[in-house]
Parts: structure tokens; sequence; C-alpha cells
């Protein structure tokens, strides 16, 4: 078992780099299922979710090769399996993302379905609807999708009831084979959509609209290998720039790119936060504190549901009250309890969390329930005084790459235990 044990109360300040973003990896990835040739990702994350990824991609008979830390190469020509056993989805719901393209090249497909994790139950009924309309044959059999498509997949028109971000990705990458034209209406327009659309481009697909609601695809009989670059990683870009604010730091995080954090920009100002932002770089600064405001989470271009824990534990030392509404995921308050451990005074309100800001933290130990929750507590160890002990780390390790060592570069004392 590992720790991560945090001595805070110290003003974080410095640089730090961002890395490739591992929602924007994980969809490409698995685009590398439709490529009639070898692809070469850049920027990919050096994560456990990517690994799960690529071990799935190998296990279904891709060739897989590892060219450095950030760089690999994927051809799947002699891929033979199209499924997803649950060994490998049980571990990561993101697994899903190659039913899309598992069934456009090879006509069928068994995914084993994502269990409920800590953040809510998070159905892909949407993704399998979308395939229905397509053409697809659906059956759920001993925990399996199984997915038959005998004469093909077609396009059609979808309407997603509810905006979802790998089921956008998910159809859109089938839809790239599929015979004609694909419409989704009420598409997710996150960077992490445009960064997979302009990907398959690149390879000789069709696709219009993305990072717009309506996303039209013209389906091409193949697509090409190439090369891919992946966006920078805007949850973690915010993450350092946050732990530079509830440290009363002064934090710049480059590689990155502002537009893709409009909506967390702005609050961080209308908290009281000095804003800077360059072509490729954004710094942070809260020199004389932060003051409470609102938040409620929302699809984009609204302020991300992967950011709330980390704007919370900001919220927790800011001078008054903040309503915090999560409304999109149903049980993502997780690292309310274990803030309030650390000194926070939060109440839950259904969806709204009613933080008042308290003038310090103090260090207790605590545990990571999920991803984004573990971040929170990263931050707020980085701002109590004392020593923050942080179990079940390996949350943390699904989605940071090298996190203590990016968090030294800012001046933490940070460092990872092994206990067994
Ligand atoms: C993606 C992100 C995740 C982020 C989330 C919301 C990846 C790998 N993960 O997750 O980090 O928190 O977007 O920005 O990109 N829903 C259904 N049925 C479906 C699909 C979704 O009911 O078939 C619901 C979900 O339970 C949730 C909401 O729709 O309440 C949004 O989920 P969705 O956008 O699909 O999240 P993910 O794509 O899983």
């Amino acid at each position: 078992m590992e720790n991560i044990v945090i001595q805070g109360g110290v003003p974080l300040v410095g640089s730090v780099e961002s890395s490739g973003a591992k929602n924007a990896a994980l969809p490409l990835l698995a685009a590398a299922i439709l490529a009639d040739g070898a692809v070469t990702f850049h920027r990919i994350p050096h994560l456990n979710d990517i690994s799960t990824m690529t071990k799935l991609l190998a296990w279904q008979g891709a060739d897989v090769s590892y060219d450095d830390r950030n760089r690999l190469t994927i051809d799947t020509r002699a891929a033979n399996k199209p499924e997803a056993p649950y060994e490998l989805v049980k571990t990561m719901r993101a697994s899903s993302l190659v039913l899309g393209p598992l069934l456009v090249r090879f006509g069928e497909a068994r995914v084993s379905l994502p269990g409920g994790c800590a953040i809510g139950a998070r159905p892909i009924d949407l993704h399998l609807k979308a395939l229905e309309v397509m053409g697809a044959e659906i059956t759920v059999e001993h925990g399996d999708v199984i997915a038959k498509a005998t004469h093909g997949l077609k396009g059609g028109y979808i309407f997603f009831e509810q905006v979802t971000v790998t089921g956008t990705e998910n159809i859109m990458m089938a839809a790239v084979l599929a015979d004609g034209e694909t419409i989704l209406d009420n598409a997710a327009r996150e960077p992490e959509v445009v960064n997979l659309a302009d990907s398959l481009r690149a390879l000789g697909a069709k696709i219009e609209g993305d990072g717009t609601g309506t996303i039209t695809i013209q389906g091409v009989s193949s697509i090409s290998g190439g090369d891919i670059y992946t966006i920078a990683d805007r949850i973690e870009t915010a993450t350092y720039l946050a732990a530079g604010l509830i440290t009363g730091g002064d934090v710049t995080v480059t590689k990155t790119d502002a537009k893709y954090l409009d909506a967390f920009l702005a609050k961080a100002k209308e908290s009281g936060a000095e804003v800077e932002v360059g072509d490729d770089f954004i710094r942070c600064a809260a020199p004389h504190g932060l003051k409470a405001v609102n938040i409620h989470t929302m699809p984009h271009p609204g302020f991300p549901t992967d950011l709330q824990a980390q704007f919370m534990a900001m919220m927790c030392v800011a001078e008054g009250t903040s309503l915090i509404s999560e409304t999109i995921f149903e049980n993502r308050f997780m690292h309310v309890q274990e803030l309030i451990r650390m000194g926070a005074d939060i109440q839950l309100d259904g969806h709204t969390a009613v933080v008042k800001g308290v003038a310090k933290l103090s260090a207790a130990p605590v545990m990571a329930t999920d991803l984004r929750a573990s971040a929170s507590l990263v931050l707020a160890g980085a701002a109590a005084e004392g020593e923050t002990v942080i179990s079940r780390v390996y949350h943390i390790d699904r989605g940071y790459e090298r996190i203590e060592e990016k968090m030294r570069c800012l001046g933490a004392k940070i460092e990872r235990h092994y206990v067994s």
C-alpha cells in the first residue's frame, strides 16, 4: 500500500508543465482500432488508466510499442478479438470506449458492462441506444454487452437525452467507418471531443461541427495510420493552479491552453485570484487570500465536474460561504467527509454543498475515494499546517502524472511512503 505524506502550510510558488490529457488520450487510443495502419501517439501521459487501455488493445491482438515514456505506436491491423473482458473493464469505465470502434470494424463486439463507481451509477445506456439507431443488435448476457451489426453499421440521427462525453466519442468513432451520414445532436462540446475529431480528420475521417452541440460525420471506407497529438490536461492544469491559490502562493502552468479553462479561470478571478494568461501558460496567484464564490457543475463550457472537488478545497479556506452544486454525478461529494476531518465547515444539502470558509485547515489522516476527490485532499494537505497522510493513493495515479515531483517543483514537502 502507498500513502502520500504532505507537510503543509507553505505557499506554493513556481512553475510546472502540464501533461497530455488523460481524458483525451483514452479515446484517441481507442481510435487506433479504426486505423488501417500504425498510429503514433504523442504526449500520452504515463498513467494507470492509460496502461489499462494499452493492455486492453494488446490483449485484443494489437501491436503496442513505447518509443519513450510519452510516445507510443499502436498497430491494430492484426487484432482479432473484438472483446473487452471484465478483468480489464472493471478498473476503468472508459474501457467501454472500444465498443463503437470494435463493432464498426468487426461487425460484432463483446464488452463487459462497467460496474458502478464511487461517484455514481454511470450507465452506458445512451451509447447502446445510439448504436441501435445505427443498426446494431444489442443484448446483455452475463454482464457483457453483446453487439452485432451483421450488415455493418449505418449512419443515422442520434439525439443524446443527456450530454455524455464518452458517449459522444464512442459513437463518433463508430460513425467514422459507418455507411452514410451520422448526426449527433446534443453532443458533448468538451475539448477532448474536439481533439478526437481533429485526430480522426488527420487520418482521413470526415467530421464537422465538433465543439458545437451538433456533430456530423460522413462515413468513409477506411482511415489510415499517422501521427496524433494529445492536448494539454486542463484538469491537471487547474489542479496545480488551485494548489497555488489554496496556499496563498503563485503558480504558473506551462505547455497548457487557457481556452480550455474559461469557466475555472472566471471563477478563480471572481474569488480574488490574479490570473495571467499567455499563449501556452497560465499563472494564478492569491496574494490577498480568496473570497467565497458559488459554482455549479455543467457540461463544457460550464464549470467542469472534474474540478468541483479541487475548487471546494479552495473554498474551504475562502472568506465567506460558498454554494457548490453538483449537477452531473449524483454521488460526487465523497471528499466532503475527508475535508471535514481536516477542519473544513461543510454541510451537504442534496446536490449542494454549503462551504463556510475557515481560517485554517488542520492536517489529518484521510482517505482518497476517487480520482478528483484525491486531488482535493492533496490541495487541502498542502494548505493545512502539519502532516497530512493520504491513503489509497492508487486513485490519484489513475489521473495525475508524477504528482509528487510536480508538487515538489512548486515547493511542496510531499513524499510517497510504501507501507506493508
Ligand atoms: C467523462 C470523463 C469524466 C468526467 C465526465 C463528465 C472521460 C474518460 N471521463 O466521463 O472524467 O467527469 O465525462 O464531464 O472522458 N450518463 C447516462 N447514460 C450514459 C452515459 C452517461 O446516464 O449512457 C450520465 C452519467 O451517469 C452522468 C452524465 O450522464 O450522470 C454524464 O456522464 P458522461 O459525460 O457520459 O461521463 P463519462 O463520459 O463517463
